[in-house]
């Protein structure tokens, strides 16, 4: 028995009177509809009222408890308001659905006043900008560039550079030994016996790339780089050498720069003798201001490289004839240029791959 007053005893109310039942749920129907905020909610009034389980199956389910003469009138009444809701439903979707769409386009309206997001790009390392630089500058005086084997034959590394074996020259350079006949090369100059022995005279060539050697510090890399020339012709003394330098010097560094030759020694050049140029920071002057020059301690000269003339010994071992060609030589270290030019105070910058510093050199 169905007593609650909740309990909806439709065959009960048919009876009595079903198109108000219908209206009723039509109103509550057309009402949820018009209230519904979203085409969410809308949807879900929809399943409320017209679903499987609605309010119309419902009533529906009841219809077999009316006489024949009823049904079809019946039937035709809750077709008509079905056919009804479903457009003012699929209005009110299409209302709810546009407005959303606006709204969504208006929220997201995209500003192209606004900077993008721009991705980092990448850089020439300032060790690759030097060396073409320093290349790009002795291309103007007829040189090109050579390369060779990092890892080296002592041949090559020491004993066609006039290191004989065991000779106390071979501790200027601290070594990484590979084996007994190889080494990490510690030097450019091996470079210059291999073209040597390959090409023929005149010879005008730059050999360039990375060094090794067992050394750490603030002011040493266990691997750096050099680029150095060399001048092979009939006819080659310390003035053409000192001319070439002042050249690179002035032309690398700035105008106003003086070059000096200090004696010294290297086993694969007779004379030989180191090189200094005015200090770049501080023009040469020891003080910036009243500030001593930290690059060149104020002594307003700064060690750049070693050069000199080829000793015969290294012509002969390449296979050059002497003293019909005679040639000279001068070897730079890479970071040291760029030290010297930028005002770098640590070597070990060159590759800690930080992009702060790296940037610095972009062009
Ligand atoms: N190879 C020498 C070094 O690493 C530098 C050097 C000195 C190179 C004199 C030269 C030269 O070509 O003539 O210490």
């Amino acid at each position: 028995m169905r007593t609650s007053p909740e309990s909806f005893n439709i065959s009960g109310m048919l009876k009595e009177k079903p198109e108000e039942k219908i209206e009723e749920i039509r109103a509550a129907a057309q009402a949820a509809f018009a209230k519904a905020p979203t085409a969410k909610e809308l949807y879900d009034a929809k399943v409320q009222f017209l679903g499987k389980q609605g309010s119309f199956s419902s009533i529906m389910k009841e219809m077999g408890k009316l006489s024949a003469e009823e049904k079809p009138a019946f039937g035709k009444l809750v077709n008509e308001v079905k056919q009804a809701l479903e457009a003012i439903y699929s209005e009110r979707e299409e209302a709810l659905k546009s407005g959303e769409l606006a709204a969504q386009l208006a929220a997201e309206t995209l500003d192209l006043s606004l900077p993008s997001n721009v991705g980092q790009t990448g850089a020439r390392h300032p060790i690759a900008l030097v060396i073409e630089e320093i290349s790009g500058i002795l291309a103007r005086l007829g040189y090109s560039v050579r390369t060779g084997p990092l890892i080296e034959k002592d041949r090559y590394n020491f004993e066609g550079l006039n290191f004989p074996p065991d000779h106390p020259a071979r501790d200027m350079q601290d070594t990484f030994y590979v084996d007994k006949e190889h080494v990490l090369r510690t030097h450019t100059s091996p470079i210059q016996v291999r073209t040597m022995e390959l090409e023929n005279p005149p010879l005008r060539v730059i050999g360039v790339g990375p060094v090794f050697r067992a050394d750490s510090d603030i002011s040493h890399s266990p691997n750096f780089h050099q680029i150095e020339g060399l001048c092979i012709d009939r006819k080659v003394s310390m003035a053409d050498l000192k001319g070439t330098i002042s050249f690179f010097v002035r032309e690398y560094f700035g105008k106003d720069l003086k070059t000096r030759f200090r004696p010294s020694y290297f086993p694969f050049t007779e004379p030989s003798a180191e090189v200094d140029c005015s200090c770049p920071i501080c023009i040469g002057k020891g003080y910036i201001g009243n500030e001593p020059c930290r690059m060149c301690k104020t002594s307003g000269w700064i060690e750049i490289g070693g050069s000199g003339l080829v000793h015969p010994n290294v012509l002969k071992f390449a296979g050059v004839s002497y003293p019909e060609w005679q040639g000279f030589a001068f070897g730079f270290g890479v970071e040291r240029m760029a030290i010297i030019k930028y005002g770098i105070d640590d070597i070990r910058l060159f590759n800690e791959n930080d992009v702060r510093f790296l940037r610095q050199f972009s062009v």
